[in-house]
């Protein structure tokens, strides 16, 4: 594997609100290697997006970002000023959010958005080459009559084509690093695959890193190498597409590819949704947040939240993957062997 571009370690961030703490994320970690797209995927509100803004520093005032490292090119993003940290993000990293309307101005050309973005980096460039260059961008992001459409104002666009014109102001800078939250969330299922198809082929083209959030497995799996799984602000398993896929080693996991059409290995079963709801993060569980909703919870799960498991380049946390864990009624038992034969 590469070198990591991004390494978040134990990362902590809650919210002071009227209403007590809201411990949104309670100690996550990951790395992100150069040139990887690392999938983070779980429920709504499992602090996919908290998580998100911590590393980029864009959190609501009433966050704090209580404890974990940021470590972003050797450098440890919650150290540094307000001011490197725009830097950083105008330049090393960039991000594309779900609703693109709240992000473009309605009253610019979306053209002269993007070329604003490409000249605050290169102050000097000439008006030629800043055309030729937006242009290439939204050549780039296949926004067909690229050149007419470079006048056209947000409203005049479709969702899908907005979308596209965050991609192109994103990539503008080439970053390093780009992280998409729900990018393609609120887009119709055709749109959504060509833009992870232009995503996919971006990343080749410019060897960019990519975060891609969402609470969509089956997109995963369509643009991923790496997935962190997360539940209740933890990260709750952590394996590479194939192994994920092929072989989850946490009972979320497998309630969360258990809904997912297309998915399912077994074709005449229905399709599931994980009955119950997350944990309310003014008063996390203190044991495994999963526990109250999972088919195989024993009474330790409430009790203490399990440790990490480590099976080659993969983790889990889960009390059954423990080696006194029971062996009979135990789903994870043969996985567990199954990831220690292939040590994936
Ligand atoms: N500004 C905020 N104030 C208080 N709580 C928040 C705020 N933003 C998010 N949260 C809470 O933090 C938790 C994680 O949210 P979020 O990261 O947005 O989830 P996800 O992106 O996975 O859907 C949720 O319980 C959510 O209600
Ligand atoms: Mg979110």
């Amino acid at each position: 594997m590469s070198e990591p571009i991004l390494r978040v370690e134990d990362l902590q961030t809650s919210f002071m609100t009227s209403a007590g703490e809201v411990q949104a994320v309670r100690g996550v970690s990951f790395t992100v290697h150069k040139g990887e797209i690392l999938g983070i995927v779980g429920e709504s509100g499992s602090g996919k997006s908290v998580t998100s803004m911590s590393v980029l520093r864009l959190l609501a005032d009433t966050a704090r970002i209580k404890s974990g490292k940021v470590e972003f090119e050797g450098t440890d993003l919650t150290k540094v000023s307000d001011r490197q940290m725009r830097e950083i993000r105008g330049q090393k990293i960039a991000m594309v959010f779900q609703d693109p309307m709240s992000s473009l101005n309605p009253l610019i050309p979306v053209g002269k958005q993007v070329a604003e973005m490409i000249r605050v980096h290169h102050p000097d460039i000439k008006p030629d080459e800043l055309k030729e260059k937006t242009l290439q961008l939204f050549k780039d992001v296949r926004i067909p009559e690229a050149e007419k459409r470079l006048k056209a104002y947000p409203h005049e666009f479709s969702g899908g084509m907005r979308q596209r014109v965050m991609i192109a102001m994103a990539l503008a800078n080439h970053p390093d690093l780009l992280i998409a939250d729900e990018p393609t969330t609120a887009l119709d299922v055709t749109i959504q695959h060509q833009i992870l198809k232009q995503m996919r082929a971006l990343q080749q083209e410019y060897g960019t890193s990519i975060i891609f959030i969402t609470h969509d497995l089956g997109v995963v799996a369509e643009l991923c190498d790496r997935v962190v799984v997360m539940y209740g602000g933890l990260v709750m398993e952590q394996a590479n597409i194939y192994d994920l896929f092929e072989n989850p080693l946490h009972p979320y996991t497998m309630g969360l590819l258990a809904s997912v059409p297309g998915l399912n290995k077994d074709k005449n079963e229905r399709l599931q949704s994980i009955p119950g709801s997350p944990p309310d993060m003014t008063r996390p569980p203190k044991g495994c947040p999963f526990a109250s909703r999972c088919a195989y919870a024993r009474s330790i799960c409430a009790q203490e939240c399990p440790p990490f498991v480590e099976v080659g380049s993969r983790s889990a946390r889960c009390w059954l993957l423990q080696p006194d864990a029971p062996a009979e009624g135990n789903p994870l038992h043969e996985k567990l062997a199954k990831a220690k034969g292939g040590a994936g």
